[in-house]
């Protein structure tokens, strides 16, 4: 299974590159309006730079458009993908979303379809040819439905058939939510950067260490 971070913060992405496990980045106008990036005047500018800078970290950046209807998002995906060649332009789960996703596939340019909250969408956004697509499981438990129970679904699906699309557990919340993403054979997790760094911990692991330092210690003296 592939790990992302999800977030718009280059120090957070240089950090956990360096654990040599990240395989990418996950970006939303949220996040890039949570680092300020948002109120400059040049804010485009400050994107690209964002997003150029990660791309020389990890493979895989998703950028996400900002216009929602067809022509916009077509010519923001036309630039994003100019920037560099590890952009994946992230597409929104509407009609106009699924036109941009099919015009992208038709030119080679690598889409993340992100706010799928059901099984017939994700499979919408397959058969228009995504790369990627993004249900949001977090979202759907804090409304009262079942998150992971969609993965399972769509993998379920995915079995049946022959998509390419990989399926990227989104909106993740808990170091549960990793494991129960592998156990149905998901592709990818994105992980905010709070819950990244909890991954490597342990309380015994911790308490382990201390002991054997401990027991060296004495051996030494
Ligand atoms: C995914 O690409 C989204 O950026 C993200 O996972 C949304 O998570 P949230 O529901 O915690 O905002």
């Amino acid at each position: 299974m592939k790990l992302f971070l999800d977030t718009a913060n280059v120090d957070q992405v240089a950090e956990i590159a360096s654990w040599g496990i990240l395989d990418g980045v996950t970006t939303n106008p949220s996040l890039v309006a949570k680092e300020g990036k948002d109120s400059s005047s040049n804010s485009l500018q400050a994107f690209k730079e964002t997003v150029l800078k990660m791309c020389e970290l990890v493979p895989c950046v998703s950028a996400q458009v900002t216009e929602t209807e067809f022509e916009g998002m077509k010519k923001q995906a036309d630039e994003y993908s100019s920037w560099h060649k590890h952009v994946v332009v992230k597409v929104p789960m509407t009609v106009e979303g699924l036109k941009t996703i099919s015009y992208c596939k038709g030119k080679g340019i690598k889409t993340n379809c992100t706010l799928v909250f059901s099984a017939n969408q994700a499979l919408l956004a397959a058969k228009a040819g995504a790369t990627i697509i993004s249900p949001f499981i977090g979202r759907l438990d804090d409304a009262g439905q079942d998150g992971m129970g969609l993965i399972a679904e769509i993998m379920t699906i995915w079995d049946n058939y022959d998509f390419d699309t990989e399926v990227l557990v989104a909106s993740t919340r808990n170091p549960r939510h990793i494991v129960e993403a592998g156990e149905v054979g998901a592709h990818i997790c994105t992980i905010p950067y709070g819950l990244f760094i909890k991954l490597p911990k342990h309380q015994l692991t911790d308490i382990g260490l201390k002991k054997f330092q401990d027991d060296w210690n004495k051996v030494k003296s």
